[in-house]
């Protein structure tokens, strides 16, 4: 009894150890271009869907049909959003494919609303996805994820009228120049472009993992 007590005790030590060793020895690649283990990105994936549909059960949803709101988050959403989550039409930006984990293409991906907005409100740690509810009341937030909610259905062309039509914001000041239409044009120019060609198909599954 007593032997096998101190057998398992010494096998946890001597673990703990070893993974000390290995953390401290800085064999360990934090490259955002050297991708985890395919256990480790499953195990991570499970914890953040279910620490975030834990958070998002309470939340309320109101109504997302409403055109005002949904106008508006299309004029956020190419100023705050595109780069990292695409647009109809587009095929990849400068700066999609570096990030780790790669944001997903929001005009392809059907989001529930509940998590959309916990997530957008919150932010993901150390995925480069920022907290928004930082600097933007539930509303903004709300307006958003009604626009993102409707994207994946969208044509290139509807899309990039919805964000020209798209009423001025105060919230993003700085952000844009002529209320909506640089940001807007600016994500259709570079899909326009094919200025990313070639981009998406970027393989990060090379190298080591860990
Ligand atoms: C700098 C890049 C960046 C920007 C800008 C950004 N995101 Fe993200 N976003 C991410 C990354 C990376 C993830 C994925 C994190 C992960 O896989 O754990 C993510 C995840 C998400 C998800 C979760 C999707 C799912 O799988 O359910 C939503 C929704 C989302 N972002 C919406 C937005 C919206 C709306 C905006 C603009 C207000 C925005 N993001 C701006 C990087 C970004």
């Amino acid at each position: 009894m007593k032997s096998g007590w101190i057998a398992g005790s010494a096998a946890i030590l001597t673990a703990t150890g070893a993974a000390v060793f290995y953390l401290a020895s800085g064999a360990y690649d934090f490259g955002a271009d050297s991708p985890h283990w395919k256990v480790t990105r499953a195990a991570i994936e499970a914890f953040r869907d279910h620490s975030i549909d834990v958070r998002a059960r309470e939340i309320v949803v109101p109504d997302l049909q409403d055109d005002q709101m949904v106008s508006k988050g299309a004029g956020q959403y190419a100023a705050m959003c595109v780069n990292c989550h695409l647009a109809p039409g587009m095929k990849d930006s400068e700066i999609r494919p570096g990030l780790y984990p790669q944001p997903p293409n929001l005009s392809e991906l059907r989001v529930d609303p509940k998590r959309a907005f916990w997530v957008v409100k919150h932010g993901l740690k150390m995925s480069g996805m920022p907290a928004w509810g930082l600097g933007h009341d539930d509303e903004a937030l709300w307006s958003i994820v009604a626009f993102v909610t409707k994207l994946p259905g969208l044509s290139e062309d509807h899309y990039k009228q919805m964000v020209a039509d798209a009423p001025p914001d105060e919230e993003m000041g700085g952000m844009k120049m002529e209320g909506g239409k640089v940001a807007g044009s600016g994500a259709g120019k570079d899909a326009a472009d094919g200025k990313q060609s070639g981009r998406s198909s970027a393989d990060p599954k090379g190298g080591q993992r860990h």
